[in-house]
């Protein structure tokens, strides 16, 4: 670099000393922004109404993940964001297959190590258990933010783009490494195992009734105040990647008057496990609990789950779960239950390591 004329020399260092400078000033100026893909899968929050006050009655899974990417040009604020249309589907139309999917590319995507963190749009009438699935095979600690939408695109104050640039935010953001699988919705963050959607129409449908909520995100920033004691994500057992099938597991719905139908029909059409959405604390109507004995008999594993949506699933309280050897969900609802009892089945038919997974996760 060093010239034999003095004055050469003094331009080139001054040359080198102005392009230091310049680098040091572009990394103090503007931080590094996380880089975070959008999966899309459809639902509400790429739904289209007929007019901008149609808030039922809509189409779902209707606008790409690119136009919704641009229709939040914030987005670029906040992270460096790619999509990807992963489905385009009404979330009520959920399969398995799709799960397992999902799921495969979500895990080669966070093994990338220039991917920070994903979003998942997708539609609320079965988001928690997408995400709560996820929260059970996602191999990373990296955020997973799964978001959905109330409103469509095209109404008056649709809630979409403000979920989609909380959500994008959230997986940008340190504080949501190691947290599980999240939902950000109406500015909060809920965990997947515990969120529910306890309104068929309202912005504030996600809610952690009793456990609560983990956090907020307000002006652009996430503030948590409590974190999920279960485990998730990296410290899971189950491994997806080289399934291509989940095992059949049904759930059937206790109420006053009902029989063994449900039951033998699920039985008869080869589910493997079934989930007892019981009254109360779970409790087997004499109609019932023959069905499942035999159930049980014939090699299915039977959960008691419970309707109510709150509380404790005690072991041996409304039934003898130890003479049945049958399997108690803890405080899992019943969609979610089905989704553990699933994954567990992939590993073992043994009810006390089941049991020790409802426990668990
Ligand atoms: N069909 C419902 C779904 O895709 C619409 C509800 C929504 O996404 O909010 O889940």
């Amino acid at each position: 670099m060093l010239h034999k004329n003095p004055a050469q020399s003094m331009i080139a260092l001054f040359a080198l000393w102005f392009c230091m400078a310049s680098a040091t000033q572009a990394e103090t100026a503007a931080p590094k922004l996380a880089n975070v893909t959008i999966l899309a899968t459809g639902g509400t929050i790429a739904g289209s109404g007929a007019s901008s006050t149609t808030t039922v009655g809509y189409t779902a899974a209707t606008v790409g993940v690119q136009r919704l990417i641009a229709a939040v040009p914030e987005l670029a604020k906040v992270a460096n964001v790619s999509g990807e249309q992963v489905f385009q589907i009404a979330s009520e139309n959920m399969t398995n297959e799709h799960w397992l999917t999902l799921a495969k590319r979500v895990n080669v995507l966070l093994a990338q190590s220039n991917v920070d963190g994903i979003v998942i749009t997708h539609g609320t009438d079965t988001l928690e258990e997408t995400a709560y699935f996820l929260n059970l095979v996602v191999k990373s600690r990296k955020p997973v933010v799964v978001v959905g939408a109330m409103r469509p695109s095209t109404a008056i104050s649709a809630d979409g783009p403000i979920n989609l640039y909380n959500s994008v935010l959230l997986a940008a953001s340190p504080e949501a490494v190691g947290k599980g699988v999240l939902v950000a919705m109406n500015d909060q963050i809920q965990s997947a195992r515990d969120v529910t959607k306890v309104n068929t129409s309202t912005l504030d449908s996600f809610r952690t009734p009793e456990l609560g909520l983990l956090g907020y995100i307000q002006g652009s920033k996430p503030f948590f105040y409590r974190q999920q004691m279960r485990k998730h994500t990296s410290e899971t057992e189950f491994d997806i990647s080289a399934l291509q099938v989940l095992p059949q597991v049904d759930i059937v719905y206790g109420y006053a008057n009902v029989g063994p139908v449900a039951v033998d029909a699920f039985m008869a059409a080869g589910a493997k496990g079934i989930i007892h959405a019981g009254v109360g604390d779970g409790s087997l109507a004499n109609k019932v609990k023959p069905a499942l004995v035999a159930a049980h008999a014939k090699g299915a594993v039977v959960v008691r789950a419970s309707r109510v949506g709150q509380g404790i699933l005690a072991r041996n309280g409304e039934a003898n779960d130890d003479e049945l050897d049958f399997v108690v969900a803890d405080t899992l609802n019943a969609q979610k239950a089905r989704i553990l009892l699933m994954l567990a089945l992939t590993k073992t038919t043994s009810t006390k390591e089941i049991q020790r997974m409802f426990y668990t996760y």
